[in-house]
């Protein structure tokens, strides 16, 4: 919290993008920085930036992702920035600390080392090691290794690791961009004779993909690897080392074989001693092919892949069948780490599975990956191993053929994900829906590794792009998302201009030709550069993107016709609608047509609000008239005149309310009526699939429907958001109902249990329950305006925005609400308060507000209902509708199971008209709810 007494100081100066490294990616990397203080209403007035001695005055307010205002970096330039900034009030506050930035990049034509590779590869992806001798002088005060592969390394030098990193160079679309990791490796060096040796696998790159029996490898079947060490001396002189067929490859190494989807094989026994060092004779080894046909690599701007976490054993489970099953308490993604003493050559079994059932492993979801790891002891000593080249998505490990006594604590859950900062949280007096929020955080952090995927575990883990599309606003708020999603959004600009405009279903995309344009998949291109701008202020990539922006909305127009609607064409459209059956998700109640205009749409009007920002006057009039333009034939086509959608489904109204193509505030203030009745008709439990989910909160808040948005986001009925939490869920499921409420793993063909996608809802409960949100692009001006729910006591989120830590939330106290917020220096914040009619305007500081309470629902006095009331003032009372669920459960569970699922919630039915079909019992019971009900008034 703020100390008033505090004097400004500029602090966390940082250089795009990667915060956990001191290279950078580009000759002139953007600078942010931000300003603590005590005092309010604090606002940068100008800033200094010094460099060599060099000042540059940046006047006004910028602080974030600033242009770096000196000569660009030359290869191998290290400099050091400062920033001292004068506030409004006039006081210079001290230089910051130095940021040192050095460059991670080589000049053109810089890149010289080959590919290396087997010269006789034993078979597809076949692990390697490999190794190159070289000399080096005395007198290097300097050594910079740059390092790429196709497939994935680790790289040592005379015998250690040169980072902690995992799966390097990670995964972009190989046959365009290779990115290298820059590393400073002068600790490792010797004067005299030195070792690069590199442990290699095929990864993501020699992977078998696709669908229907057609799975193959897609780029490529042979690993190889590049190495480029940049040697400086203290003469100012360099010396590059270069992979070549000089260099010599292993193939009898201790990776048997290894592969993301099935695992890895080790044979500890096959490690030559010393390999990597130099007293070591390379008998055996085969001299090394290469490879010189690959794009020139760039440094990786998106952060490395690390083990960011490690959970132990919660509980140790002997299955009915006798196996060991170990839970970790948490679906997760990475590996184990064990630690085992055993006879040489015994060999341990580990098998990973997200969920039990029946008390086994359940594999099935898995599909053909294996996930399977083994280890083979070298024996004696007790031996740690953790496979290095696979990764999988498990919260429970059978281990099988453990030597001698099996103790848990030799076995430790590895977590590995893209190491982001993290930036939001969220909290509330309700536990579900917090469980739901972890649930969420989990769910990015175990597809978040390299590339935004759809899942972690079976035979995908691919870039879906619909996937991220919808879920990019919630990850920009939970991590510093940035550079990860714009080194992303690189590679699906270089995807799509291989295809005309077509944005691929998957980026990378293996499925070669297997994509058509699909609405809702292929907006990620407009999407998600509109999110990092909105958030992080991240003009640049607007930029970078705004071809593919434009690319994409064209395609999409074009295909719209001259009727402007997109029509007839494949589509995902509504997926995973709860009302589809498990085998076609594809069968929404909101027709596929009707989401594709809606999105050509949305990508149209994107266009046109990016070309306004880029200052591209000519496009941004033309995308402004076309969005018109398709507005009025989407209404034409599917609004009928009292302003009902064709579809009168949940999805198709909070697209237009959300995407903004209702004709006026009337219109769609109507459309959200209309959906309220929707939302309350299926007993509050969720009735929209990919499309809807992230948009039905917002959709019923904007239009005045918060209790429905209370029911709806806390009813933990199948389908809702807090069902797979009641049934123990510790990521976001693909399906609303992966697991069935038999505990079994539902029958459909994609069932995972780490799919971020529905967990979209996260961004609506820290930008409306809470209440905050950006109200210009980066937070440079938030919104503050939170919203009590009837069924919580308070809600309360923090985001390090990029300005500082901003937070927000409300407190029941009595029949007040106390509303706090913290507003970071050199912002503002509009703040509307629970009740008010007006906003107000606030500067940077610490601040507590206190309004009237409005009376919750446990507060109101219920009508005196009885089972010949209407449905809808049943529903809406949740304490009488709960009870009479209760009452028919525990006399006909079958009948209630019916009851819940079938019946439409709308006016002018009563309960016992409702109930007409059903048996005496079931009657009886609904009865006695209410004759209880009046016998004791005052516990309503
Ligand atoms: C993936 C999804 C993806 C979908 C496309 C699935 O197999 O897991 O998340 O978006 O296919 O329909």
């Amino acid at each position: 919290m703020n100390d008033s007494t505090m004097s400004p100081t500029v602090s966390s100066l940082r250089a795009e993008y990667r915060s956990d490294t001191g290279f950078v990616a580009i000759p002139t990397p953007r600078l942010s920085w931000t300003t603590s203080t005590g005092a309010t209403d604090w606002t940068q007035l100008s800033a200094e930036v010094e460099q060599g001695g060099q000042i540059v005055v940046v006047d006004g307010r910028d602080s974030v992702l600033v242009d770096w205002p000196f000569a660009p970096l030359a290869p191998g330039e290290v400099r050091s920035v400062r920033v001292r900034v004068t506030g409004s009030d006039g006081v210079v506050t001290d230089w910051s600390e130095p940021l040192v930035v050095e460059a991670g990049f080589l000049g053109d034509g810089g890149w010289s080392a080959p590919l290396v590779k087997a010269a006789s590869p034993l078979g597809v992806g076949h692990p390697l090691l490999v190794r190159g001798e070289f000399d080096v002088p005395e007198g290097v005060v300097r050594a910079i290794l740059f390092a790429t592969a196709q497939g994935v390394y680790q790289a040592e030098i005379n015998g250690t690791e040169v980072d902690d990193q995992i799966l390097k160079p990670g995964w972009t679309a190989y046959q365009h961009r290779l990115t290298h990791e820059t590393t400073d490796v002068s600790a490792l060096l010797r004067t005299g004779s030195n070792v690069i040796g590199v442990r290699l696998s095929g990864g993501w790159f020699t992977e078998s993909f696709g669908f229907q029996g057609k799975e193959k490898p897609f780029y490529g079947t042979e690993p190889a690897v590049a190495v480029q060490l940049v040697l400086t001396l203290d003469d100012g002189s360099t010396r590059t080392v270069l992979s070549d067929d000089s260099w010599l490859t292993f193939a009898d190494g201790p990776i048997l074989s290894s592969g993301i989807y099935d695992g890895e094989t080790v044979d500890a026994r096959r490690e030559p001693e010393g390999w990597s060092s130099p007293d070591f004779v390379a008998s055996g080894w085969e001299r090394a092919a290469t490879v010189s046909d690959f794009p020139v690599p760039t440094p990786r701007s998106s952060p490395a892949v690390r083990v960011i976490e490690e959970l132990p054993v919660r509980d140790v489970i002997t299955s009915p069948s006798g196996r060991t099953i170990l839970d970790f308490g948490q679906n997760l993604v990475g590996r184990l780490r064990i630690t085992v003493t055993g006879a040489e050559g015994h060999t341990v079994v580990l098998r990973h599975a997200e969920v039990l059932e029946n008390g086994e492993l359940g594999i099935r979801p898995l599909r053909r990956a294996k996930a399977t790891d083994a280890y083979t002891l070298a024996g004696g000593e007790s031996e740690t191993w953790e496979p290095r080249f696979t990764f999988h998505g498990f919260r429970y490990a059978e281990i099988e053929n453990w030597p001698g006594e099996f103790d848990p604590a030799n076995v430790t859950a590895m977590v590995i994900h893209s190491d982001m900062q993290r930036t939001g949280w969220f909290d509330s007096s309700h536990a579900l829906v917090n469980r739901l929020h972890e649930n969420v955080v989990w769910g990015m952090r175990g597809n978040f590794l390299y590339l935004p995927t759809d899942c972690p575990q079976r035979d995908e883990r691919l870039g879906w792009t619909g996937d991220i599309q919808v879920f990019a606003p919630t990850a920009s708020y939970l991590y510093d998302a940035d550079g990860f999603l714009a080194s992303w959004l690189e590679d699906l600009a270089l995807e799509q201009s291989d295809r005309h405009g077509v944005v691929p279903f998957i980026v990378p995309d293996v499925l070669g030709g297997f994509s058509a344009p699909a609405a809702a998949w292929g907006d990620a291109a407009t999407v998600v550069p509109s999110v990092l701008f909105e958030r992080f202020g991240d003009r640049s990539v607007l930029l970078k993107q705004y071809r593919s922006m434009r690319d994409w909305a064209d395609t999409i127009v074009a295909l719209s016709g001259e009727r402007m609607l997109w029509e007839g064409n494949f589509q995902f459209g509504d997926w995973l609608d709860p009302d589809a059956p498990a085998e076609y998700p594809a069968a929404a109640k909101t027709d596929a047509d009707i989401v594709a205009t809606a999105h050509v749409f949305l990508s149209v009007d994107l266009v046109a609000k990016a070309a306004v920002e880029l200052g591209f006057d000519q496009d941004a009039l033309r995308y402004r008239a076309l969005a018109e333009s398709i507005r009025a034939a989407f209404r034409r086509e599917y609004v009928t005149g009292s302003g009902r959608i064709v579809s009168d489904a949940q999805t198709a109204y909070s697209m237009v309310i959300m995407f903004g193509l209702a004709e006026d505030a009337a219109e769609e203030q109507r459309m959200g009526d209309r959906l309220a009745t929707l939302v309350r008709s299926s007993g509050y439990r969720i009735g929209t699939g990919f499309v809807g989910t992230p948009l039905v909160l917002d959709a019923l808040t904007r239009t005045g429907h918060l209790d429905a948005a209370d029911r709806l986001l806390t009813q933990t009925d199948n389908p809702s958001w807090l069902y797979p939490v009641t049934m123990g869920a510790t990521t976001i499921w693909e399906r609303w109902d992966s697991m069935l409420e038999d505990g079994s793993i539902n029958p459909g063909e994609m069932t995972s249990f780490n799919h971020y996608a529905l967990g979209a809802v996260a961004d609506w409960m820290h930008r409306s329950l809470a209440g905050l949100a950006p109200a210009s692009p980066g937070y440079r001006d938030i919104r503050i305006e939170p919203r009590p729910l009837p069924e919580f006591d308070y809600a309360t989120t923090s985001h390090q925005t990029p300005y500082g830590l901003a937070s927000t939330g409300w407190r029941r106290v009595g029949e007040r609400l106390v509303v706090t917020a913290l507003i970071p220096a050199n912002t503002t914040a509009e703040v509307l308060l629970p009740g008010a009619g007006a906003s107000f305007t606030v500067g940077s500081g610490d601040y507590k507000w206190e309004v009237a309470d409005r009376p919750t629902a446990a507060d109101v006095v219920s009508p005196a209902l009885t089972i010949d009331s209407d449905l809808v003032e049943i529903i809406d009372d949740r304490a009488t509708y709960e009870s009479v669920l209760a009452a028919i459960s525990a006399v006909d569970s079958d009948e209630a199971r019916n009851f819940r699922a079938h019946t439409k919630w709308l006016p002018g039915r009563s309960l016992a008209d409702e109930l007409m079909m059903t048996s005496a019992v079931v009657v009886q019971a609904a009865e006695e709810v209410f004759a209880e009900k009046a016998r004791k008034p005052s516990d309503q």
